[in-house]
Formats: structure tokens, sequence, C-alpha cells
């Protein structure tokens, strides 16, 4: 079967993602890719509509395991309905958070743990990303960048407490020591341009591996 290459970004809120993402954009699109940009919770109409219901800070009653169950959810019909058809297509698939982000903020912030990796094996259905960028940066600043720029667009999960958001960032860390062969960890503290150089560098070795 003919396989495009996958790619996912993680990191706290604020780490940079879809800063980085453009420079990605760009990247591709020199090479005469053929890209699709997408992002989680969402990239279906139902899975817009799952994350609406996710980040309404309204819905502040929202139990753990409901929360899990909804970003699979979203997950399982993103993976059915856009990411699997676009990869068999040969496409490059870029998505703005995946399944790591279920294992950070639902199996380590919210501690449902194992529960979490068992409810998405069947939301991925052996879909893994081939490359997973992760942006290294302490939550605090990540938060205090969100903070700046985009007070009024809060949503439910920006509104938890640090000490949820050091949870998910300790699981993030762990996720990178399981995960040493798909997972790239990149120090995002530095200016948007450093961070840039380096994910460009590791993009070009993954496309040189993939296309020859
Ligand atoms: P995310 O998508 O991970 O939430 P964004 O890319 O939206 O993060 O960045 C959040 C805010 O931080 C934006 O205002 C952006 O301009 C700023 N920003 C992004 N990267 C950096 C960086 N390396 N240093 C300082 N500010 C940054
Ligand atoms: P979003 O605005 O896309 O992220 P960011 O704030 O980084 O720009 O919001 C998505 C939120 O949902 C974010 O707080 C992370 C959270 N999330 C989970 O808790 N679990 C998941 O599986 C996914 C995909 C996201």
């Amino acid at each position: 079967m003919k396989r495009g290459i996958f790619i996912s970004i993680e990191g706290p809120d604020g780490s940079g993602k879809s800063t980085q993402i453009e420079y990605i954009k760009e990247f591709l699109q020199s090479r005469n890719m053929e890209v699709l940009f997408t992002r989680e919770p969402g990239g279906t109409q139902i899975g817009e509509r799952i994350r609406e219901i996710l980040l309404d800070k309204n819905c502040s009653e929202m139990g753990p395991m409901t929360e899990a169950l909804l970003y699979a959810a979203s997950r399982a019909q993103h993976v059915s309905q856009v990411i699997k058809p676009a990869l068999a297509a040969g496409k490059v698939v870029v998505c703005d958070r995946f399944v790591d982000s279920s294992m950070a903020y639902q199996g380590f912030g919210r501690k449902l743990g194992e529960a979490v990796d068992i409810i998405n094996v069947y939301a991925i259905n052996g879909c893994m990303p081939d490359v997973t960028f992760l942006l290294k940066v302490d939550p605090d600043i990540g938060t205090g960048r969100i903070h700046t720029k985009r007070m009024e667009k809060e949503d439910r999960m920006d509104m938890e407490k640090a000490a949820f958001h050091q949870d998910v960032y300790r699981g993030y860390l762990e996720l990178e020591s399981r995960y040493p062969d798909r997972i790239v960890g990149i120090d995002a503290s530095r200016s948007i341009e450093d961070i840039k150089s380096d994910i460009l560098t590791k993009l070009e070795e993954v496309v040189k591996g993939v296309t020859g």
C-alpha cells in the first residue's frame, strides 16, 4: 500500500506549536509535497463539534473519563475519515496534537494512567505518527505566552491549575523517554528561529528517509 508520512506536534499549551506549524508548512510546500494540516481535538465536522464541548468553559462538571473518551472519539473519527485515507494517498499529514496529548493530559494530568492507552488502541486503530515533535518548555512559560496574547480565548483546559499543567508536562517528558525512536524533544524555551532550525533539520532527515 502507498504510504505517506505522519507527523504530529506536541507540547504544553502555548509552547509554540501553531507558530512552528507555519514553518513546517512552508518547508514542505517548497518541496512540492502534498500536505494535509489538521488538528485535534477536531479535524472533521464531528470532531470539531466534540471539540466545542471539550473546550467549553461551561462544561466544568465534565468527569475525567468522559473527557478521555470524548478526545478519543474525536480521534477515532479523525483517523478513519481523514488521516488514514490521506496517508494511503501518499500525503504528508501534519497534526497539531495527537494521541500523546491524551497520554499526557488525561493519562498523567487527570491521572487515568493506562486506561487512556487502552481506549486509544481502539481510537488510533494502528495509525501512529512516524515522528512526533515535542516542544519542551515549562508550562508556566507557555501559559504566560498565552495570557499575554489571548486572555479572552482561554478555554476549559487552559483554566486548569498550574499543578495540573506541571503533571501534564512531566507526562510528556516520561513519554519522550518511553518512545525515543518516535518522539523528538525540542528545547522550546529558546527563540522561535532556533526552534524552527532544529525542527526543519530533523524534518529534512525524515523526508529524505522516505523519499530517498
Ligand atoms: P501553541 O500553538 O503551542 O498554543 P502558539 O504558537 O500559538 O502556541 O504560541 C503562543 C504564543 O507564544 C504566541 O503569541 C506566539 O507568538 C508566542 N511564541 C511562540 N513561540 C515562541 C517562542 N519561542 N518564544 C516566545 N514566544 C513565542
Ligand atoms: P488547543 O487550543 O488546540 O491547544 P493549544 O492551547 O496548545 O493551542 O486546545 C486543545 C486543548 O485540549 C489543549 O489544552 C490540550 C487538550 N487536549 C487533551 O487534553 N487531550 C487530547 O487528547 C488532545 C488532543 C488535546
